[in-house]
């Protein structure tokens, strides 16, 4: 199945949809694809770079050592990950087995490009009115195009359809920092975003 087909709606049709996709090689190694989780409509949406080894596993987005990362900083910025629909830019796994381990790998372009339609298509259901993207795969999800995170991290930027996106850094890269008083320091950095999110969503549903 090639995601750009079928048109948009409602999220476990998609899901159904997404099970099958076909449209880059990433599929063929990957135990499952692991589809967005979260309320059908809710105005924040968290978008990463793709599953990892237990998300693979479980089928779900964000439930290993990243995902832990970012469930306490949601806390700490204030935000209910209930609230949230959490999706990744990619939907399979992709790594290189090493041994017992199978080591992450970095989605291409071309992988990136083949699964955003399946991005688009949960922000047509969802109509998050903010997007966030963690790291610099989210980033070229989000905009259709490479966008450096230090440049553009921690204001709103606007989208083409009305919605609004922050980036900001992938939580993975926050336990790569070998040094602990850079992990701190970023690890601020990464709530402060998140909290602009926090607040930008309270200054709206204030407004309506
Ligand atoms: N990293 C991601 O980008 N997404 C996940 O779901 C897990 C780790």
């Amino acid at each position: 199945m090639t995601p750009s087909l079928f048109a948009a709606t409602d999220l476990k049709t998609l899901r159904r949809e997404a099970a099958d996709c076909r449209a880059c090689p990433l599929w063929k190694d990957a135990t499952q694809t692991v589809f967005g989780e979260g309320p059908s409509h809710t105005p924040l949406m968290l978008v990463g770079e793709q599953p990892g080894d237990k998300e693979d596993l479980a089928g779900k987005p964000f439930v290993g050592p990243a995902g832990q990362m970012l469930d306490r900083a949601l806390d700490e910025a204030g935000i209910d990950r209930k609230k949230v629909y959490v999706t990744n830019a990619v939907k399979h796994f992709k790594f290189v087995p090493r041994g017992k381990i199978r080591l992450h790998q970095k989605p291409n372009t071309a992988e990136i490009k083949a699964c955003r339609p399946w991005y688009e298509r949960e922000r047509a259901v969802v109509k998050p009115v903010l997007v966030v993207a963690m790291g610099a795969t989210a980033a070229q999800s989000v905009f259709g195009k490479i966008t450096p995170i230090n440049k553009n991290r921690g204001h709103l930027i606007d989208l083409h359809d009305g919605a609004q996106a922050i980036v900001t850094v992938h939580p993975s890269y926050l336990l790569r920092l070998p040094d602990k008083d850079a992990r701190a320091r970023e690890y601020q950095r990464f709530i402060e975003d998140l909290k602009i999110a926090g607040s930008h969503l309270r200054k709206i549903a204030r407004a309506a």
